[in-house]
């Protein structure tokens, strides 16, 4: 059992499976993930998480029901912890002692910093947060176009010489590890994979190489991707890009609105009613890209930081 608990409140045990998977449902979207919808596939999300649900999950219970929780991910090589912390209306007083545990745990693992993301939904602890010193720190844009909006999406065609090629299996997870790991090095938040994680990501349901596309440039090196993924609501109706980005090398030629504009396509002929993405506000290049294409804000996770 994790920390510090009385008999309201207890550890993660994957027993509890469906009754945390029923806590999430009633919740509804908060935090830094949008969770699945059905036990199975959080079982599956909780397990590319780079956590122990046993170890950094505590939940916490009232009249024998799950009320609300937080999660801990520990992201050493950028010295953070990131959380997520969710009570039920029912459950408001219990927020602030959940912040508690966050800060202490975080605390005993020795990193310099705690970001929790609010989707500004009344699940979400802010005043705990503040009364806390938690500060905002950035926002992330959710951003979605329907399918109806993409119909007339423009060409943006590529440099002369460059071609966009799918991902040919995972022979090439060496390859995406390096690229997402260069592309994202100076991102907001970003903490760098292992191509394990990357594998274990590629093998979740509709996630795979048939979904990642690649540029390739004239010397057949690789300069940009997409990796994009069906999600698993709605039988699949709807389409996430997970992952994007250029090889410093070949910014601003282009290339960015060619591999978003290709990513968006891929996944329109995979039938999805809707593509959806996150990104961070001030990433004036990726919010360009999006606007132009006719992506919508949807919503805005706002980032609290706390310095331990
Ligand atoms: C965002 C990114 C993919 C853009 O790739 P790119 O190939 O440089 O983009 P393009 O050349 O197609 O430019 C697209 C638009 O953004 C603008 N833009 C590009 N870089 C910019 C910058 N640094 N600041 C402001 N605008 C910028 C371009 O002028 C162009 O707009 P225009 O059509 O009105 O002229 C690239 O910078 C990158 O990989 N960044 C790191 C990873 C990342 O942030 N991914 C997106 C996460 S959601």
């Amino acid at each position: 059992m994790p920390g510090k608990t009385d008999s309201s409140t207890t550890g993660f045990e994957w027993r509890l499976l469906p009754e945390f998977s029923d806590l999430l449902n009633r919740l509804g979207p908060h935090g830094f993930r949008v969770w699945p919808a059905v036990p199975a596939e959080l079982q599956l999300q909780l397990e590319v998480l780079r956590v122990d649900p046993e170890q950094e999950i505590v939940l916490i219970w009232s009249d024998n029901r799950l009320c609300g929780y937080a999660i801990l991910l520990h992201e050493r090589d950028i010295d953070r912890t990131v959380s997520a912390v969710a009570v039920t209306s029912g459950c408001t007083d219990r927020a602030g002692p959940l912040v508690d545990w966050v800060i202490e745990r975080a605390a005993s693992k020795n990193v310099s910093r705690i970001h929790i993301a609010l989707r500004n939904t009344p699940v979400e602890p802010i005043k705990s947060l503040k009364e806390r010193g938690f500060k905002r720190v950035t926002a992330s844009l959710e951003l979605t176009l329907d399918r109806a909006d993409a119909a007339g999406l423009t060409d943006f065609p590529l440099p002369d010489g460059f071609s966009i090629r799918t991902m040919r299996s995972s022979a090439e997870t060496l390859l995406l590890t390096r690229m997402q790991n260069t592309i994202f090095s100076k991102h907001w938040g970003f903490s760098k994979n292992t191509p394990e994680e990357i594998q274990a990501r590629l093998d979740l349901p509709e996630s795979g190489p048939e979904h990642v596309l690649f540029v390739e440039s004239p010397d057949g090196s690789v300069a940009a991707y997409i990796w994009t993924a069906l999600e698993w609501r709605d039988q699949h109706t709807g389409g996430k890009i997970w992952m994007t980005g250029v090889m410093p090398d070949f910014r601003r030629s282009g290339i960015g609105s060619s591999i978003v504009s290709a990513g968006v396509r891929h996944l329109l002929a995979e039938g999805v009613a809707q593509v959806h993405l996150e990104a961070v506000a001030h990433n004036a290049a990726a919010v360009r890209i999006y606007t132009q294409m006719g992506f919508k804000e949807a919503g805005r996770v706002e980032w609290y930081e706390l310095e331990l």
